[in-house]
């Protein structure tokens, strides 16, 4: 039976697919990097959820490997140049692409793995490339959008709550979408299944991204893989950073607001302070609550789904467990 897989059935099989298609090759300087940082792991999120959806719907999930391995290497892209815009040191418990060799390898790496994503959608029939390309294309550029208004935001300092939910949706939770809707496309599902799980996607990937901006700050530095606090430190106007503006006391506020001004030689003072006014103002209880909501949204949108009951509790499944993650 097609759907009794499970993840880490889909994840096996698409972590030997991907070693098979991405072999090592010279200049070493451009290849060693992009095998570096895919041979790190990470959670395979994204391709797992291609493959699965592609299953859900009834395709042969073998059918959507190109398209879960073209999502993948896009994600992997996109963190290594995040990694130098954010200045981060870790990257799944290890030093970053940009730290292990430098800015510019960090960059030509990353531009080579963007182009090689592409190619892996060049397997598909000429009208489902179409497809997925024009789907895939619109992604990237939002994904972009969202990165510079991330970066836009570090420095303004009248970033409001509805504007950073637009920034994380473009940046992390379209891609999310979009591994889903290539699923479904490949599994020839209905224009209408197909917009809907790209919403299911859309709002778990919104759920998911505000959980790792708590991560980021509340996360164990053991298991969470990236720097503890490195929002902080760079001054990411966050939904913890937002929501504790407007519930804390004005001394807290200006306190908090200050600390967001500046970038300290030695941090541990700052990310300390910064993490007590997010839990006494109440902003990590409204996260929760904000995470919650979003993942209830999704399940909404994947309620109207047609598919098989027992299919969707497994997309449900996997929603409720990226909630509760902790890496
Ligand atoms: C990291 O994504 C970037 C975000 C959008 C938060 P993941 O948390 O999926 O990273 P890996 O692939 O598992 O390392
Ligand atoms: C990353 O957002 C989004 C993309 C890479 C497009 P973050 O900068 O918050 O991701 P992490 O925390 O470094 O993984
Ligand atoms: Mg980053
Ligand atoms: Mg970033
Ligand atoms: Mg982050």
């Amino acid at each position: 039976m097609a759907n009794s897989n499970s993840i880490e059935q889909y994840r096996n099989a698409f972590v030997s697919y991907m070693e098979r298609k991405t072999k090592v090759k010279e200049p070493k300087n451009l290849y060693d990097p992009i095998n570096y940082i895919l041979g790190l792991g990470g959670k395979r999120l994204r391709p797992v959820l291609t493959l699965m959806t592609s299953d859900l719907f009834g395709g042969n999930y073998s059918d959507a490997m190109d398209a879960a391995l073209a999502v993948e290497m896009f994600h992997n892209f996109s963190l290594v140049h995040d990694d130098i815009m954010d200045d981060a040191p870790l990257r799944r418990g290890k030093t970053t692409v940009h730290e292990k060799w430098d800015i510019n390898t960090g960059i030509l790496s990353g531009d080579a793995m963007l182009i090689n994503s592409y190619q892996f959608l060049e397997s598909y029939p000429s009208d489902t490339f179409k497809k997925l390309t024009s789907l895939f294309s619109q992604t990237a550029i939002e994904v972009c959008e969202g990165q510079q208004y991330d970066v836009d935001f570090e420095s303004r300092d009248d970033v409001t709550i509805q504007e950073y939910l637009k920034m994380i949706e473009y940046k992390t939770a379209v891609l999310v979408a979009t591994a889903m809707k290539m699923g479904a496309i490949i599994a020839e599902a209905s224009e209408e299944d197909t917009r809907a799980i790209y919403d299911f996607g859309k709002n778990l990937g919104i759920a998911f991204q505000l959980q790792d901006d708590y991560l980021d700050a509340f996360g164990d530095p053991k298991t969470f893989g990236k720097q503890v606090g490195g929002d902080i430190i760079e001054n990411k106007k966050t939904f913890l950073y937002l929501k504790s503006l407007e519930l804390a006391e004005k001394g807290k506020k200006e306190g908090l607001i200050h600390l967001y001004s500046i970038k300290p030689e030695d941090s541990e003072i700052k990310v300390n302070t910064v993490k007590s006014i997010f839990v006494n103002s109440g902003a990590v209880e409204e996260a929760k609550t904000e995470i919650e909501s979003y993942t209830q949204k999704a399940f909404h949108a994947l309620s109207t789904i047609n598919m098989p009951e027992q299919n969707k509790l497994m997309l449900k499944q996997f929603g409720e467990n990226l909630m509760r993650r902790t890496v």
